[in-house]
Order: C-alpha cells, then structure tokens, then sequence
C-alpha cells in the first residue's frame, strides 16, 4: 500500500531546506502526493514558519508553483519537540490521525536514528510504517552492522529505505539501460575487451562550509564506499533477474559483484588534501582527512577477471564531472593503433553516451585518427531529481534504488582495511587533478583519463 502520511525529522534542517521541499512540490506537481506531510523539528516552530521555510527553500531551488505551493502548503501539519521525549511522539501520533502506513524520514543526524526508532516504536508511530534514512550508514563494518541491528529490532529490511542519491539519478539508471539493452555491446563487456575501466568523480568546489561534517568522512566515506561503488556495480553486474514476482534483482546482483572485490590494500589507495583545506571552518588545523581518494581495485568475476579498475574522487579539482571511461583493447594491427577503442560514459553535469573510435584519416596512406560517436542529453528543468523519484519509491514501498543492508556491510568489507590514517595524506594544488603520488596507481594502463568539460 502507498504510504498514507509523509513524516519528515529535520524539518528546519539543512536537508529538508535543499532536498525534501523542493522534491515535495514536484511530487505534489505530479499528483503524486495527496497525503498529510508533517515535519517534525526542534527550532520553537509554529506550521506557518513550517510554511514559510518551504517556501525560502523553494524560492532557493527552482522557484515557487504558487498553485502547487497552495496544495502542498494546505496538507503541511508541524509537531515541535525534542527528539529524545516520549510526548513528541504523542504528539506526531495524534497528528497522524488515522494513517495507517506513513512515511518517516529521519533527515537528523545519525546518532539521534536510534532514539527516535525506538520512541516511533513505543508511541505506536512505526506500526505499519516505512523508514528513510540518509548516509552514512555508520562509518565503518562495526557501526553499519549496529546500525542495521538497532533499525531491524523495529523495522522489517523490506520498510527501511536508505538513500544513496546515485541509484535515483537519471544518468545512472541509464548505465544499466544502456549495457543490457544494446545487443552490440555485451558480447564486449568483459575482460576479453576491456582493457581497464576507470570513474572519475571531480568537483571544482571546496567542502563549501561543511567542514564540520567532512572531518567526519573523508573522500572514501562519503562518496567511494557508497556512490562509485554502487557506480562500479551497475557496471559490472551480471543482467539482473527482471520479474514483477522478483524486485530484489538488481540489487541481488550489485552485491555479488561486491562480494566479488577484494578489501583494499595500502597499495591501491591514495590519499590527498588539498591546499588550504586545514583553513575551513570546523576543520582541525592538522587534519589527516582526506579530501581526494584514488583505488584501484578488481572485481574478481569469470566476466572482469584481471581488468583494473580505477576510481578517484575529489574536491577543488579542475572540473566537476563525473565521467567513466572504459579502454577497449587494441586491434592487433599495429598501423591501425591510436586513442580510439573506448567507451566514455558522462554522469553529469550532461548525461553523454561516447564511443572512441580509429577512422581512416583521409588520403594515401592507411593511417588512422581518433573520433568519437557522442550521444548528449541535456537535463530538462521537468525531469525528475533523484529526491523526487526516490521519495516516491519509498512511498510506494519499493526499495530497488535504495542500498540494501547487505550491500552496504560488503562496501564497508571493501573499504575497511584502509579506513582512517592507514595509508599517507598528500596535498595537492587546488585545482589540479590531486596529488602525483596518485599516478602510480594507474601507471599500468597508460595513465588517468581526465575528463574535459567545455564550456557551454
Ligand atoms: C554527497 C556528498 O553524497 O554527494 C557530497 O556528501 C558530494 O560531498 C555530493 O558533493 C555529490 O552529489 P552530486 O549529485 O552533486 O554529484
């Protein structure tokens, strides 16, 4: 059943400001959302500053439907309180009135989840009730496991739903599309084609204030043990059991392959921060935290036995893009070879299908060049955000672009070895493309590829 109430913690939080409004107006823009939303907070408010934040927040992030704010706004109910008292709880009871399957989403912070499943649980809010939670999803095995431990003493897996906004993207969906509906293109994905695959993951921008919170993770925690492995996944998985009786497919495959890499070791990771890092607000003046993170790593499978695979993530590096870039192997034509044999993937900020290939340069001699197929496709202002679509799978109970609890404790297996200070920080400039000691990594496949954003 569709959940009949969406409840949301962190009402006058910074993710209910830049995700959870402005997702709320479009799910209300698509007739998707007719049920009461109750926002749950601790800043003294009253429903109209309720009201009125939506509105700011909205005006921040794509503008204000005032026909739809209408709607939205009409349905809003508040409930103040501290998140560690019985009566607020009460209170959100009562609010709820006779739903019977509502929606909770914990947009707090993640030492507050277990309080507040359990007072959802004891005033009789969790009975029939959905979960969403925000990563991280503990910091390491231990924590990810304990986690799991607290949510399942009151919730069934099957009503939690934990966010990683990857798997809601158009571009990343697409991934999947593309591989398993294109016929030209499976009998080449595997280590008998592919020489090397890499992922990169850039950001021209800075921890942009949230220093606080990035001390905490770290470029592993925070994007490669969940966004680029679960990228790394979609692209390498097996093709997913498709049933209507059968939902769990794709995320049943997605975790053989992580089951299927090995932990890291020192030697496939390095570890960078960028100049001026130690500087920020709520960053310690020695900061060991790593702002850029580059792993190599195999996935152990009879399809990708022996190919690399390279991922490196960063902040203040010379682009933002997030691109993947899969080296074909060469003809055995020595005449023939060049750049060309790959396929490049675009995430964002464009979503680019690319396939680098050697032509026949014109003229006498049989020499190739290198040119590149290039599919584009333009973000419209009405597609759907990843907020938007997963909030509406989580209403509707379904959980397939949610991370699993037995995906997420194999991404910690991955990266648990070299968690925290176990391997050197490097600094690097801001603005290049991390530290050089990174090269080594992908020394044996002929380098990183940096991804190239023209401007429009
Ligand atoms: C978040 C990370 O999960 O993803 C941020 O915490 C990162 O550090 C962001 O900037 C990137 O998401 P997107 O959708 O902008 O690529």
């Amino acid at each position: 059943m569709r959940s009949d109430a969406f409840v949301f913690f962190g009402a006058s939080g910074d993710l209910a400001f830049k995700q959870i409004f402005p997702a709320l107006q479009k799910m209300t823009r698509r007739g998707e959302l007719d049920v009461p939303i109750i926002g749950v907070g601790r800043s003294g408010w009253t429903v109209d500053q309720l009201k009125a934040r939506a509105r700011e927040s909205l005006a921040a992030h794509g503008g204000v439907d005032e026909a739809e704010f209408a709607k939205m706004a009409a349905r809003m109910k508040y409930v103040e309180g501290d998140y560690s008292k019985r009566e607020t709880f009460d209170a959100l009871r009562k609010e709820l009135g006779d739903a019977k399957a509502p929606l909770h989403y914990l947009a707090i912070p993640p030492q507050m989840f277990s309080v507040v499943a359990t007072h959802l649980a004891e005033s009789g809010c969790a009975q029939g009730a959905r979960v969403i939670i925000e990563k991280p999803f503990g910091r390491d095995l231990a924590s990810a496991k304990a986690l799991n431990k607290t949510l399942h003493a009151i919730f069934p897996e099957d009503a939690i739903f934990r966010i990683d906004h990857y798997l809601g993207k158009e571009a990343v969906q697409n991934l999947l599309f593309f591989r398993f509906a294109n016929t030209f293109l499976e009998p080449i994905w595997n280590r008998q084609y592919v020489e090397s695959v890499q992922i990169t993951m850039a950001e021209s921008f800075g921890v942009n204030g949230r220093g606080k919170f990035y001390e905490e993770a770290g470029a592993l925690r925070d994007v490669v043990q969940n966004h680029m492995l679960q990228v790394v996944g979609f692209l390498a998985m097996e093709a997913p059991v498709s049933s209507n009786m059968h939902k769990e497919g794709v995320r049943d495959e997605a975790v053989k392959v992580f089951r299927q890499i090995k932990p890291l070791d020192a030697d496939d990771f390095v570890r960078g921060q960028f100049a001026g890092y130690r500087d920020e607000e709520g960053v310690d003046k020695k900061s060991t935290v790593e702002t850029f993170a580059a792993v190599r790593l195999e996935v152990d499978s009879w399809r990708w036995w022996g190919v690399p695979w390279l991922i490196r993530a960063g902040k203040c590096l010379p682009v933002t893009t997030t691109e993947i870039y899969v080296q074909l192997k060469r003809p055995p034509l020595s005449q023939m070879l060049g750049d060309g044999n790959y396929v490049r993937l675009r995430l964002s900020p464009d979503v680019e299908i690319a396939i680098g290939a050697q032509v026949k340069k014109p003229g006498d001699a049989m020499v190739g060049e290198a040119t590149e197929l290039s599919f584009v496709h333009k973000a419209s202002t009405d597609e759907m955000t990843p907020y938007e679509r997963l909030l509406g799978d989580a209403m509707d109970g379904d959980a397939q672009l949610f991370a699993r609890e037995d995906g997420v404790e194999e991404a910690w297996e991955i990266v648990e070895p070299v968690l925290n200070d176990s391997v050197p920080v490097y600094e690097y400039a801001k603005g290049s493309w991390g530290p050089h000691e990174a090269q080594h990594l992908a020394a044996s496949v002929g380098g990183w590829h940096d991804p190239v954003v023209r401007s429009k």
